[in-house]
């Protein structure tokens, strides 16, 4: 263990109790024997802009940033990442020449956590269907973006937020109804539920996948719990699925890197870790 300073950074969210991300950075910590702290930061949407720009003065690196301070962590900043001001909402602060920077690593992380579970899964996908209009449904579409994806349709129980969100992404972007969600599955070769149902305490997604191809993969951004209703019904009929654990792991790699010198790795055993947390094994 090397005995200079501390190295410190964190997450700033509202509520941020419940974050798993302490986990995944003292275990990278940890493992690379760096002499550093992650910790959380629950700071009220009043508060967020002098903690910013007091995050210096806090003897903080950087940090990582939620619900709901996203959008307000990209005005803050001096530079921005290129998918960082296409999203207009960043993620991960980090300093570089006396300047603060900001990048969305959500898009990143969605799309490693695929690229693991389910690797060529962009080769012959052309056809993406995704379930919400939300911050996290944004960085998704501009991930599937990247990757060339031909068709994305969203579909969201509030209609204009859908409406919205395909005019931001620009592309070729369409809306369809929340009520002919089912008609929709008929051409998905990609299925991803960005909307809150199906996370523990929230109502169940009541979708039946019948109308699904077998190839298609389904994903969920819900983590907890670790396979959704969603997950099992498409496991159990035979489709390939990759749970949203991964997305969480993988978006936390840039800033480890940006505030602790070094690139870590997903490993299983980081994985297991959070499993435990998640299923209460580990307090
Ligand atoms: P995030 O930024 O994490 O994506 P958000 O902006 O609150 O969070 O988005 C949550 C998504 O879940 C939205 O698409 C929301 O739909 P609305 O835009 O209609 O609110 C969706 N959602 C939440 N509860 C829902 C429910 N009971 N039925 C259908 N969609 C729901």
């Amino acid at each position: 263990m090397n005995t200079g300073t501390i190295l410190r950074a964190g997450v700033v969210g509202h509520p941020v109790k419940h974050s798993r991300s302490p986990i995944i950075h003292g275990y990278w910590l940890e493992q690379f024997g760096i002499n550093g702290r992650y910790d959380r930061y629950d700071v009220k949407p009043e508060d967020f802009s002098h903690f910013v720009k007091t995050l210096s003065e806090q003897g903080l690196q950087g940090v990582n940033v939620t619900i709901p301070h996203k959008e307000a962590a990209f005005l803050a900043l001096d530079e921005a990442t290129d998918r960082a001001r296409r999203l207009k909402a960043a993620n991960t602060l980090w300093f570089e020449n006396g300047k603060l920077w900001g990048d969305n690593t959500d898009s990143i992380g969605f799309l490693a956590n695929l690229d693991q579970g389910h690797p060529g899964w962009d080769i012959n996908a052309k056809s993406a269907l995704i379930l919400g209009a939300g911050g996290a449904a944004r960085a998704i579409i501009a991930g599937l973006q990247e990757r060339n994806i031909e068709k994305i349709t969203i579909v969201n129980r509030t209609r204009e937020r859908a409406e919205e969100l395909a005019l931001m992404s620009g592309g070729q972007v369409a809306v369809a109804e929340w009520s002919k969600l089912s008609f929709q599955l008929e051409s998905a070769d990609l299925v991803v539920n960005t909307t809150s149902l199906g996370m523990s305490g929230q109502p169940d997604l009541d979708l039946s996948l019948d109308p699904l191809g077998k190839n298609a993969l389904v994903t969920d951004i819900v983590y907890v719990p670790l396979e959704t209703n969603l997950l099992k019904q498409a496991r159990l009929r035979g489709n390939p699925v990759v749970d949203g654990l991964g997305m969480l792991l993988h978006q936390a790699v840039p800033g480890f890197e940006h505030w602790f010198g070094k690139r870590p790795v997903v490993t299983d055993e980081l994985r297991y870790l959070v499993e435990d947390h998640i299923t209460g094994i580990r307090a």
